[in-house]
């Protein structure tokens, strides 16, 4: 059975304290709810990387993930994070390609590429995100799109890594919007992703890789997105701020393997 995943992307939000009560509230949820099947990751925004990583060293099935990181080892590039930065401090997961960092920030498959292949070098699982934007939903290109994704900014890292990464599909359209995908949309996406997956690195891996969800998930409309085959989990925005919320995404995640 695949590991399912339930993550939190805080983004840019949160002081030094409010993350550290944060935290601490998802590490309660943790300890009182578990499943050697479930693997819990917050990714607070780099500052707070270290101080939560020690908050999750001792709970089981929580884990710290960063949000980004540069393509270059190491170096003059001012105001950058490295992959063995983030390993130092103690996290095993980095956000990859997130359509933030794609819009925002220019990132490109070429870069993405980069990113993913230096994160696995330092033993850093890559959560590689994929998403189309509503146009290209609405002229019916969103499988090409999800392809070429894959296909440029992924499938180059080998079969090896293959079997390390997690991959999130997240529409843009469905980020931030309080719009999710339909469970039906996240199903057909998530069995086309995996799809992917088998044409490139075989039968196995594809059956291995977990595939999570993200966009405008939330703790109403969580437990009919995770009953899909094909969903192993979310990547979840607004709603991982608070640990309540957060929480009862957990649970409906922790249901279905009850
Ligand atoms: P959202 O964000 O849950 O706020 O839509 C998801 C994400 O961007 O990872």
């Amino acid at each position: 059975m695949r590991t399912k995943i339930i993550a939190g992307n805080w983004k840019m939000n949160k002081t030094y304290a409010e993350a550290l009560t944060l935290a601490a509230g998802v590490r309660d949820a943790v300890k009182g709810a578990s499943h050697p099947g479930l693997l819990t990751l917050i990714a607070p925004p780099f500052p707070f990387l270290a101080e939560t990583a020690k908050l999750a060293e001792d709970i089981p099935g929580l884990h710290i993930a960063a949000q980004n990181c540069h393509q270059e080892n190491a170096g003059a590039y001012t105001g950058e994070v490295s992959a063995s930065m983030i390993a130092s401090c103690g996290a095993t997961h980095v956000i990859i390609g997130h359509s933030e960092r794609r819009n925002y920030f220019g990132e490109n498959d070429a870069t993405l590429l980069k990113k993913t292949m230096l994160t696995l070098e330092h033993s850093l699982v890559p959560v590689f995100c994929i998403g189309e934007t509503l146009a290209e939903r609405e002229s019916k290109k969103h499988f090409e799109t999800i392809a070429a994704q894959l296909e440029n900014g992924l499938f180059p890292c080998g079969k090896e890594a293959m079997k390390k990464i997690v991959i999130a599909y997240e529409p843009v359209w469905a980020i931030g919007t309080g719009v999710n995908a339909t469970p039906a949309q996240a199903q057909e996406m998530h069995a086309f992703i995996r799809a992917c997956v088998e044409k490139n690195s075989g039968k196995e891996i594809a059956a291995a890789v977990p595939v999570l969800y993200g966009g405008s998930c939330n703790a109403g409309n969580a437990a009919s997105l995770f009953a899909c085959a094909d969903v192993d989990g979310g990547l979840i925005g607004g709603a991982s701020l608070r640990a309540d919320e957060f929480a009862s995404i957990r649970k409906s995640m922790l249901a279905t393997l009850a």
